[in-house]
């Protein structure tokens, strides 16, 4: 049996606080008021807001305070339940679980960035451009939402750093045209960009458009993309290293779903392959990497991947597990 470490806390909500219409920031403290753990921007927490019911959420405060951790969470009522259950249930009080944090968006240093926000996509990219004006690199934020009453901390961006940020509300007219956007960035200058699946997806097709090409993209999903048809069509094989077990993956169902079958513990949540929590070591085999969280060179390490979405692309895998 093996489980993968993933620190866990108690936490009690101190404050929620209306940032937008629709969206609310989540201040949550240890009950006992002890130091939160370091987390670097980017970083997110998954929040059990009751049994079975777990979420995603990017920290959006400071780094620095480890006092207290924020996340910001839109209410989406054609969603799968759990921004309902905090815009409905979850009150100054309440006491929550918290995992993490996890960092699959990692903040990596440069002289120059340009962010590019999609509505509540703003939050993982408030800790950054904090962190970029700290250092004094060249940064820009571009941010598109649907009302200027829906863009959270839109406002406040705009107050503290002037024209370094440039608001785009559909509402209003403004479209955000990525393609002029990436040609202009100089060379060097990372990208980070998060959001809706349609922004995403249109940026990673101009990604060749910018100076120091696809590697210069950062990109963190909230939602999974599509995958298209597995590699390998067949059941495979999964050898589990630690183990000591051989399973037999069939073509409907999942390598995590064979292996809590099997009694084999992996911590997982949103199962979708978007959080990054069912992370695993490959040992050995070819992977068909059908996740939202790595970045095409990670895939192509082959060194982990999310068991939740991800298969085998060869008859056998050795995981370490
Ligand atoms: S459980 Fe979220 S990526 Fe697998």
């Amino acid at each position: 049996m093996s489980v993968h470490p993933l620190p866990e806390f108690d936490v009690v909500v101190r404050e929620v606080t209306a940032v937008a219409s629709d969206i609310v920031v989540l201040t949550l403290v240890r009950p006992g008021g002890e130091e939160l753990p370091e987390w670097m921007p980017g970083a997110h927490l998954d929040l059990v807001l009751e049994p079975g019911l777990e979420r995603q959420y990017s920290l959006c405060s400071d780094p620095g305070d480890r006092s207290m951790w924020q996340v910001a969470v839109l209410r989406e009522p054609g969603g799968r339940g759990g921004s309902e259950f905090v815009h409905s249930r979850v009150a100054v009080g309440s006491e929550l679980i918290a995992r993490g944090p996890l960092n699959h968006f990692a903040f990596d240093a440069a002289e120059s960035y340009l962010f590019v926000a999609g509505g509540i996509g703003i939050t993982p990219l408030l800790p950054m451009i904090a962190a970029a004006d700290a250092a004094g690199a060249q940064w820009s934020l571009a941010y598109a939402g649907r009302s200027a009453g829906s863009m959270a901390f839109a406002a406040e961006l705009k107050a503290a750093h002037g024209d370094r940020v440039t608001v785009y509300s559909s509402e209003a007219g403004e479209r955000l045209a990525l393609d002029g956007l990436f040609g202009s960035v100089a060379e060097g200058t990372l990208v980070y960009c998060c959001g809706p699946a349609r922004l995403l997806d249109a940026a990673l097709a101009l990604a060749d458009e910018l100076p120091s090409g696809v590697g210069a993209l950062r990109l963190e999903r909230f939602e999974a993309k599509a995958a298209g048809e597995p590699v390998f069509a067949d059941s495979f094989e999964v050898e589990l290293e630690l183990s000591g077990m051989t399973l037999t993956v069939p073509p409907e169902r999942s390598i995590l779903e064979v292996v809590e079958e099997a009694g084999v513990l992996v911590l997982s949540s949103c199962r979708e392959g978007t959080c990054g929590t069912c992370e695993t070591p490959v040992v050995s085999g070819d992977v068909d990497h059908r996740d939202s969280v790595l970045t095409p060179e990670e895939q192509a390490d082959n060194e982990v991947m999310m068991i939740c979405v991800s298969r085998a692309a060869c008859p056998r895998l050795v995981l370490e597990l």
